[in-house]
Order: C-alpha cells, then structure tokens, then sequence
C-alpha cells in the first residue's frame, strides 16, 4: 500500500495523522488558453512521484475536467460531492498513475461561486486536509485573469506562467502579471513567479522569449521572472493528449519528457524560496473564499 493510500484509510477511519509543514504550493496558469497548462501539471506531478515526493493535483478550471482527460481516468466523485454531498476529501481524491492523487472540478462546480458562508467554510476546513496528503500541490488553473486565479498566485510558493511562442500567448502572459500588479497590493512579491516557454523551436527561441518578457516585465511592472526551461514542440506531447496517457510515461525519451524532467528538477533544486508568510494550502483556499465572500 503506498503512502497516500495509507493515509487516506487513516484519515477515513478518524486516526490522526502526525502533522507536517505545509505542503508546497505551486500554481499553473497562463493568460492565453491552450498553451500547455495542463499537460505541464500532469507530467511535472509525475516527475516529481518520480523524484519520492507525494502529489496532489487540484483541477481549478472548474468544469472543464483537464486532469481527467489526460488521464484517461473517470473519478467517482468530485469537489462537488465534498460541498453538496457530504463526502470527505479522502473520498474525492482520485488516484491516478503512481500514486499521484487528484481533485476534479467536475462539471457544475461552477455552483461554487454561489455558495453560502457555512459551504465556504465547511470547504475551506475539508481542504486543509490535503496538507497531510501532499508535499506539493499543483493547481492547474484556468487561462485568464480572474480575482480566483489571482488569489491562487499570490497564496503559492511558485507559479509557473506558461507561454507559447506566438505574439497573443507572450502579451496574454505580460497581461496577467500587469493585473497582479494593478491589484496595488505587495502580496505576489513572496511569490516565485517562473516562466515555461511551450513549443519552442529551439533553445535559442526559449530564451530569447524569456530576455524580451523578463526584461519588459522588469523594467514597467519590477517584476523578475525564473527561467525553468523550455519545452520543445513534440508531436509526441499531441499523441498522448489523444491516446489518453502522459506523454512522459507514454514516451518517457521524447525530447518533451526530457526537458519536463528538468524542469522538474530546476523547480525543486530552487532552495532559495522566498520565506512566505501564510502560504501553502490553508492560504490559497482561505483567500480564494474571502474573494467569494467578497463578491457576494
Ligand atoms: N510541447 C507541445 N508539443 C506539441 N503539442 C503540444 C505541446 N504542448 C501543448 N500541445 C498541444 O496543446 C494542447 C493543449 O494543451 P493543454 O490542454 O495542456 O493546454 P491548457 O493550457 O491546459 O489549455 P486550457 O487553457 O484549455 O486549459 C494539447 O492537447 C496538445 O495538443
Ligand atoms: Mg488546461
């Protein structure tokens, strides 16, 4: 039995748990849709199993089942069923391949924005259980600007911003980090804000999409970028979005795979992680409530 599903069954029959420091954050977005996200939380997720670290994935673009679907894996039950239908969050954790354990925001979950306080904060307390499962978090989030995925930015240790190399991904990409700044407040500067460059031609095309964003982002927002690599257009990566399986365990020596393992590994040999204050899961779900409180 691994170790999640041990500590599931623990937490299923009410045994305590040893409490650990909080799990790290790290949140996926982009401004343009479809540039990767999604296929860069799986397969990071299983580099970092790989790497002995236990995972969980929480799929934040509500109704849209990404995770799932690259997974090829139906869950049982979703956040939904936590909210609406008195289940556990050991209960809505899927397991996918190696242990990797999963979130779906199933599909009406957009029913979250109309939740009372007492749902809010019966969620908020379910999920913090998820510190006892994770060592890192991934949240795949939606493409866009919205309040919710600017809360889940500031609340994680690291952010990855994904862009491909076409003109609209690269100012959508600026575009998100101008609305953080534009938010007038200082909490994304305890983030580490990294940038992913998809479906590059060549490592000379990463970088110089890296130098031109960092140096404009620099200069009108102070905001610095982490280059943690970049990842080659693969037909390899499109195969296994069809056939249903993570291109790095469908093809684990495809130049994608490779380059996902080494940005797995930039990410995690990153020791100067800026100290946060109130980061980790018990943040990111306490903002992201008291921006629907907020909204109501
Ligand atoms: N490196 C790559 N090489 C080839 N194709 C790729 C690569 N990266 C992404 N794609 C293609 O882009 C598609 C979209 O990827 P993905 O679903 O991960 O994007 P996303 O940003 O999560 O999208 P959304 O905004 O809709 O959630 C994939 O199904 C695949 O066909
Ligand atoms: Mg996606």
């Amino acid at each position: 039995m691994d170790q999640a599903t041990n500590l599931r069954n623990m937490m299923r029959n009410g045994q305590s748990v040893s409490k650990k420091s909080s799990s790290k954050v790290i949140t996926v977005t982009s401004g343009k849709g479809g540039v990767g996200k999604s296929n860069v939380s799986v397969n990071l997720a299983i580099h970092f199993r790989k790497m002995g670290k236990r995972v969980v994935i929480f799929d934040a673009d509500f109704g849209l089942a990404n995770i799932e679907v690259i997974f090829g894996i139906i869950p049982k039950y979703n956040l939904f069923d936590m909210i609406y239908n008195g289940m556990s969050m050991a209960d809505v954790l899927t397991s996918g391949p190696l242990g990797i354990e999963f979130i779906s925001g199933g599909s009406g979950v957009q029913e979250l924005i109309n939740l009372s306080k007492n749902q809010l904060n019966f969620l908020n307390e379910k999920l913090l259980d998820l510190d006892y499962l994770a060592d890192i978090i991934i949240i795949d989030t939606g493409a866009g600007i919205s309040d919710s995925v600017l809360n889940f930015i500031v609340s994680s240790n690291e952010v990855i911003l994904v862009t491909t190399p076409e003109p609209t991904s690269i100012t959508d990409a600026y575009a998100v980090l101008k609305a953080l700044k534009n938010r007038k407040r200082e909490d994304y500067k305890s983030t580490n804000i990294n940038l992913i460059v998809n479906r590059v031609s060549s490592e000379s095309e990463g970088l110089e999409i890296y130098t031109k964003l960092n140096r404009v982002t620099n200069k009108f927002l102070d905001i610095n970028l982490n280059n943690i690599g970049f990842l080659p257009q693969d037909n390899n990566l499109t195969k296994s979005v069809i056939e249903q399986k993570p291109v790095t365990i469908l093809y684990p020596k495809t130049k994608v795979s490779k380059a996902f393992e080494q940005i797995a590994t930039n990410l995690l040999s990153n020791n100067s992680y800026k100290a946060k204050q109130d980061v980790g899961i018990r943040s990111v779900f306490s903002n992201l409530m008291n921006f629907k409180k907020s909204k109501k």
